[in-house]
């Protein structure tokens, strides 16, 4: 395995390609990239790199907005099946149709979204900036939210919004088990339960603290003495255990698992003899409709920008 790290660590020299990669991600994964980030953080380093190429480790989605930011930049992803549940949970077509049928309603998207739905939004969110672009709007301000249904009511009862929710989720998220967690809670009573508002919201009912996978590790970090009962991806650990060595993780565990942890498949494809391959290739590679394109990228600007503002 230390050879094809090195291998992969020389052939991003040779094409000055910026590796990125998700929380989610195989901790080798994570461990080899530039940048390691939740999914506003890599739309912000995407948005800002020279390099010619960009490595996005990470699913689909999260592919086509650095595209979609960088449309001159070659974007590559290590399997090209690495989907998203929830992207998927909102066709284009079918979404497009229900803004149609809402006329002065603001539409806000989670980034979990295809680059087409993206097209018929106005602004683009990630669990880090949601609330905060969310209250950026009046009060009285017609909304719909899609298409994360758990992220939306979550939202809509912290602030108070009656957005309208696109009945969209993620399969990883979905399948936390309360009772699995309740158990685990009362085998460790002194464990803080972190989770983020992917998940129903019986489960953050439990929870102490409730974010973004940026926003779950910050706390780690700030509180290294605790110990945390986790519920989100588990590929969070690896940075949560780097960060904090001595400091006890427990993953939540879904419904049906064996191994007690949540895992999605699909950040899982991503291997680092993919990684390997797609840098000596330089495929597979995403490609955007350059006209889905130019109405994407507006809603994603706008996220950045307001982000900027809020120092986020
Ligand atoms: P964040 O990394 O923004 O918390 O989102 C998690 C996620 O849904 C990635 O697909």
């Amino acid at each position: 395995m230390s050879d094809l790290i090195e291998a992969i660590k020389q052939l991003k020299k040779e094409k000055n390609a910026l590796i990125l990669a998700h929380y989610y991600q195989q901790g080798e994964i994570q461990d080899i990239a530039d940048y390691v980030g939740d999914s506003l953080a890599l739309a912000q380093w995407a948005a800002k790199t020279e390099a010619p190429i960009i490595v996005m480790c990470g699913v689909h989605f999260m592919g086509e907005t650095a595209k979609v930011l960088c449309p001159d930049k070659k974007v590559l992803v290590p399997d090209m099946a690495a989907g998203c549940s929830l992207a998927d949970s909102c066709p284009a077509d079918e979404f497009a149709r229900f803004v149609a049928d809402h006329p002065g309603y603001t539409v806000i998207s989670y980034v979990n979204t295809t680059a087409a739905v993206k097209a018929v939004t106005d602004v683009v969110v990630t669990s880090t900036n949601a609330r905060q672009i969310v209250e950026s709007f009046p009060k009285e301000e017609k909304i719909i939210f899609g298409p994360d249904r758990n992220l939306g009511s979550y939202i809509n009862a912290i602030t108070g919004r009656d957005m309208l929710l696109w009945n969209g989720a993620c399969h990883v998220h979905e399948q936390f088990s309360v009772e699995k967690i309740v158990e685990l809670k009362q085998q460790n009573p002194d464990a803080v339960v972190l989770a983020h508002p992917e998940c129903k919201s019986v489960v953050l009912k439990l929870a102490d603290v409730v974010g973004s996978t940026a926003a779950l590790l910050k706390y780690a970090v700030a509180h290294p003495e605790k110990k945390y009962i986790v519920a989100t991806e588990s590929g969070i650990l690896h940075e949560m255990q780097k960060k904090c060595p001595d400091t006890t993780f427990i993953p939540a565990p879904p419904n049906d698992s064996t191994c007690g942890c949540n895992e999605c498949n699909f950040m899982r494809l991503n291997t680092l003899q993919k990684l390997y391959d797609c840098l000596k290739n330089e495929m597979p590679e995403i490609t955007v409709d350059p006209a889905i394109a130019e109405k994407a990228v507006r809603p994603i600007q706008r996220m950045l920008e307001i982000s900027a503002k809020l120092g986020l």
